[in-house]
């Protein structure tokens, strides 16, 4: 029997109540496996600020530090919206996401056949999508450095700089490529060279590690052009690979072709043999907290990603999937993927469906 250890970090809204659905599944998947995974809270965002005046306390880091792996919820309410940014849920998300050094965020864009109704788009647009989006994860505008708001010559001036190292391009583009070539081999780097320096240096940095893979098909697309393409011909993508803040907005417009940002998993990876993260793309909806409404599907497969990239079992992976999968074809649907005709679903009950599934 293997063991893992799980560091579960809920966060705020309705970040508790997905985690548990998938904290169900994972110990569904556990018994099929042989696994026994140990589940350790820690808290961040919002609720750890209410405890302990901070976000992202350093406990919950080193818990984080110390486990396998991470199962992170959401984080965020109305009520801290408020307080100075330093202290703000959002900010825990960033400082984990630095302080585990979790540079490689995939999220992918799938479309579920059964879910084909649900996307805004045309339904033939939108079929059979399934494009990986890697996003650069510690860098960029987000952390770059000077940063702030500050008065010159009597005006006040709002500051960030866009910045990469040749070796943060490096890395993301390794992970990319190799993502790439156990996908469709297709890989297309997204920047705005035609503009921006920092863009410049990417894309020379991505087409040098290219080299190191022959067998992809390497394209390269402004990012305007990026964010047109993906609502009006998605299926051309097979992996993207850009920057922090590019990818930020890339990866919410990409998760409207499947319909619910409530569907959509992500992994954020480190260093090989380190530890990485695994989330909901989604936020904490405090408005559906304690309602029983909320997509635990997300978190699911988030659960799902965390057996593939972190225990290399992609068995468990796809069997899953394979139950989200069956879930939805007989019919079950949380509100936000609702339609005429299908069955209205809570978060608890599509847990338990999935996890009979699983147990099939
Ligand atoms: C995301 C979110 C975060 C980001 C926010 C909440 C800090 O939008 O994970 O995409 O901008 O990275
Ligand atoms: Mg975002």
């Amino acid at each position: 029997m293997k063991t893992y250890n799980i560091a579960v970090l809920s966060g705020d809204g309705t970040g508790p109540e997905v985690m548990t659905e998938a904290v169900k599944v994972l110990n569904a998947v556990g018994k099929k496996f042989d696994i026994e995974f140990n589940f350790e809270e820690a808290l961040i965002g919002g609720i750890a600020y209410d405890k302990f005046g901070v976000p992202l306390p350093e406990s919950t880091l080193e818990l984080a530090k110390k486990s396998d792996a991470v199962m992170l919820g959401a984080v965020g309410d109305w009520k801290y919206d408020t307080l100075p940014p330093e202290v703000r849920p959002e900010k825990a998300l960033l400082g984990i996401r630095k302080g585990l050094n979790l540079f490689a965020n995939l999220r992918p864009a799938i479309v579920f056949e059964e879910l084909v109704s649900s996307s805004p788009l045309k339904a033939e647009n939108v079929s059979g999508v399934d494009i990986m989006i890697i996003r650069e994860l510690t860098g960029d505008v987000y952390f770059g450095t000077p940063k702030g708001v500050e008065t010159r010559d009597g005006k006040r001036v709002g500051f960030n700089n866009m910045i990469y190292y040749e070796d943060e391009v490096r890395r993301i583009a390794h992970v990319a490529f190799q993502t790439a070539m156990a996908r469709g081999k297709k890989l297309c780097s997204v920047d705005k060279a035609n503009v921006l320096d920092v863009s410049r240096l990417w894309r020379e940095i991505v087409v040098e590690v290219s080299k190191e893979y022959p067998e992809v098909e390497l394209s390269h697309m402004y990012v305007d052009n990026a964010a047109m393409q993906i609502i009006r011909a998605p299926k051309q993508f097979d992996t993207i690979v850009t920057g922090n803040i590019f990818g930020d907005i890339l990866s919410d417009e990409a998760s409207m072709l499947s319909g619910s940002l409530g569907l959509l998993p992500s992994a954020s990876l480190g260093e090989e043999g380190k530890v990485s993260l695994y989330e909901p793309i989604h936020g904490s909806a405090p408005d559906l907290k304690g309602k029983n409404a909320v997509n635990p599907i997300a978190t699911i497969l988030s659960a799902a990603m965390m057996m593939k990239y972190s225990f290399k079992n992609n068995e468990a992976y796809d069997l899953i999937e394979k139950s989200v999968k069956a879930v939805l074809k007989a019919g079950y649907r949380t509100q936000d993927i609702m339609s005429e005709g299908k069955k209205l679903t809570g978060t608890t009950q599509m847990g338990d469906l999935i996890v009979s599934e699983i147990n099939k």
